[in-house]
């Protein structure tokens, strides 16, 4: 069982956070989720089912900001949450936020959480946005940049959208990009843009659990 962390943005495919939730919870891991507000605008949190013992399963830009003042020892939300997590994913990651972690902006619990990773333990990014939002020479110029942020060894001099996935697995191999699919999407394009299925996140939370689990062994039984 793996501590897991579900970060969700602003994307229409945020609709699907219950379905994801419930999939790796299925998987027996323990799952906490951290939501944009606009992220809240699609989905209801009482979907998620009742709340737990640690104010969870979802938590908020507010949880951060508890109390009137802070006070001395009073829990540093988003340092708490990378300590506690085995693996951050974050589907949907609209181009807002894809923007804000390239750039290393830290305005909300989600990107804090991603600005103080230990990027020893893997994060898996599900773009979800507009074909042309997507194909923009702005989506291919941050998602080379944060590669080149993590990558292991000498990158290509080039390399396009289309190749995303293959590049990233093969060069920051625990920074995993879920590429978008094509097809009508909410707002009646029909291109790329669309979040991956919700079982091909789940699938590759799993590989990624059963070959942890084995080499490294995952702490939380
Ligand atoms: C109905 C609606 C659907 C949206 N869908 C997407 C989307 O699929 N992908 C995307 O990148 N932005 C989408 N946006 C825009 C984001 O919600 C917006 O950029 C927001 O500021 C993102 O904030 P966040 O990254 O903090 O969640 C949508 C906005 C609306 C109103």
């Amino acid at each position: 069982m793996a501590r897991i962390l579900l970060g969700v943005t602003g994307s229409v495919a945020a609709i699907r956070t219950p379905a994801l939730f419930e999939a790796l919870v299925g998987q027996g891991h323990e799952v906490r989720v951290v939501a944009t507000e606009p992220a809240l605008h699609f989905f209801d949190p009482c979907a998620l089912g009742p709340v737990d013992p640690s104010g969870g399963p979802l938590f908020r830009d507010a949880d951060e900001w508890a109390g009137d003042r802070y006070q001395r020892d009073d829990p540093v939300l988003h340092i708490a949450f990378r300590q506690w997590a085995d693996l951050l994913i974050v589907a949907p990651l609209d181009a807002n936020t894809l923007a804000k972690f390239t750039l290393g902006l830290s305005d909300n619990f989600l990107t804090c959480v991603f600005r103080a990773w230990d990027f020893t333990r893997p994060v898996i990014l599900a773009p979800a946005m507009n074909t042309l939002m997507w194909q923009s020479p702005v989506t291919l110029r941050h998602l080379r940049l944060l590669l080149s942020d993590r990558a292991e060894g000498a990158l290509p001099d080039s390399w396009e959208l289309d190749a995303a996935a293959e590049i990233f697995a093969r060069h920051a191999p625990r920074l995993v990009l879920v590429p978008p699919q094509a097809k009508r999407l909410a707002c009646g394009d029909v291109g790329v843009g669309a979040m991956a299925e919700v079982a091909v996140l789940a699938e590759t939370v799993r590989l990624w659990a059963s070959t942890t689990e084995s080499t490294e062994g995952l702490g939380h039984k």
